[in-house]
């Protein structure tokens, strides 16, 4: 006998966890997530999978084993329709397709809305187009391009939905917002991804709130990825600093400063075990001048080279041939919870340390649990006296300042 859970069975839990967790907040979005059938967009992988609101099931990688096209995980799409609020009768672009977004999306806009996907893959778009029509949204436009020009023959758009990793805003979205849109799109900026909801605001482009996100990153003529500066390159073994935004390092230095004697700062800050400190990342990624991301494999952390193992990397800070990266320690037995400090190597380690400890301190005293950052995206060329204050990072088409409003 067949005991596996029905697709009904799994969508209620899965509408259930999320709204218990607090991403699903509006009805309709609860309503249309726990009605619309993921696994028909997702043939590829079983039931149980699609339906794991933490699971993205990859659906095409590039040579090299990188993921480039996905169904986004459950939770991923519903904090970014929290995040849109699409309203029935509005014109939406979707840009990056995989099929089931846009189905939920044209659930909400129905019955007079509209939506376009657009996805620079035609195996995409060719996938999707049929995966839509097999599940009966025949209505929903597939079209193969380069999403960073948008579709000016269907614009204007009250809502652009970015689902690809964006690097930049390219202006061909703002032009093509209609008055009172939005754009939601997960945007990379000093290595870090956040979606991000943007209005406009005068002659440039505001942040309304944004979420921790991951995406697999565009491609076409808005490529621009991360570059990885090996400092230590044993097979297996390898460690690392990711840099963003045309920042750069003196890698020889730093490899010679990786093999000299660790310091260590203590902030006397702590965190939960579970407690996500992603803003904390984004306050030293706005505070830090010489900003990177060291990542490790697990077998340079286990040899000791560095004390850390992320992937995505930790947030550095990098002043010459010194770098300070942040870490924790645990504070008692049960590993429950941790004290946030700073590792440094190299002949400024004291005072790249000392710097690092110091931003978690303002951050824990200004800022944490506050309202967190504000994006300002505007136009790249407009003058440093039209910006507001704040760390000003500049991208091909833009310059996008991120600030701290802090605490009420
Ligand atoms: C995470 S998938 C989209 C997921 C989808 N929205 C869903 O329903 O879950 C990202 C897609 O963006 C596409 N993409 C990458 N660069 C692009 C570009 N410049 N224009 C349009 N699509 C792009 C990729 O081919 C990939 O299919």
């Amino acid at each position: 006998m067949n005991t596996d859970p029905t697709p009904e069975t799994l969508r209620t839990a899965m509408v259930k966890a999320l709204r218990e967790d607090g991403t699903i907040r509006t009805e309709r979005i609860a309503e249309v997530m726990g009605r619309v059938p993921r696994e028909p967009f997702a043939p590829e992988a079983r039931p149980a999978d699609a339906y794991d609101p933490e699971n993205a099931v990859v659906t095409k990688r590039d040579k090299d084993g990188l993921a480039i096209s996905s169904v986004s995980a459950p939770r991923i799409q519903a904090f970014m329709l929290e995040q849109a609020g699409p309203r029935p009768g509005e014109n939406v672009l979707e840009i990056g397709s995989g099929g089931m977004f846009a189905a939920y999306l044209s659930e909400l806009v129905a019955p007079k809305g509209a939506v376009t996907t657009v996805d620079i893959d035609p195996e995409v778009t060719g996938r999707a187009r049929r995966l839509l029509e097999e599940a009966g949204y025949e209505k929903v436009r597939v079209v193969t391009a380069d999403g960073a020009f948008g579709l000016p023959e269907h614009a204007p758009f009250d809502l652009i939905a970015v689902t690809v990793g964006a690097p930049d805003i390219p202006p061909a979205w703002r032009e093509q917002l209609a008055p009172g849109g939005r754009i939601v799109v997960p945007l990379r900026v000093r290595g870090l991804m956040r979606s991000i909801v943007l209005v406009p605001e005068g002659d440039h482009l505001v942040s309304t709130g944004y979420e921790l996100c991951g995406f697999v990153p565009m491609q076409g003529s808005e490529e621009n990825r991360e570059r990885l500066v090996l400092l230590h390159d044993a097979p297996g073994e390898e460690v690392g600093l990711r840099l963003d935004d045309g920042d750069h390092v003196d890698a020889e230095a730093l490899r010679a400063a990786l093999t000299s004697p660790r310091q260590e700062v203590w902030s006397g800050v702590t965190v939960g075990g579970e407690e996500p400190i992603d803003d904390l990342d984004l306050w030293l990624a706005t505070a830090l001048d010489g900003h990177a991301r060291l990542t490790a494999t697990p077998a340079a952390r286990d040899k000791g080279l560095v004390a850390s193992a992320s992937p995505l990397g930790v947030a550095t800070l990098v002043v010459g041939g010194t770098l300070a990266y942040r870490t924790v320690r645990p504070i008692d037995e049960t590993l429950t919870r941790f004290e946030l400090g700073a590792y440094g190597h190299g002949s400024a380690a004291a005072a790249a340390t000392a710097r690092l400890v110091h931003e978690i301190q303002v951050w824990d005293k200004e800022y944490r649990g506050g309202p967190g950052a504000r994006f300002d995206v505007h136009v790249a060329g407009t003058p440093d006296d039209r910006l507001p204050t704040g760390r000003v990072v500049d991208k091909p088409h833009t310059r996008i300042t991120i600030s701290w409003p802090g605490k009420p």
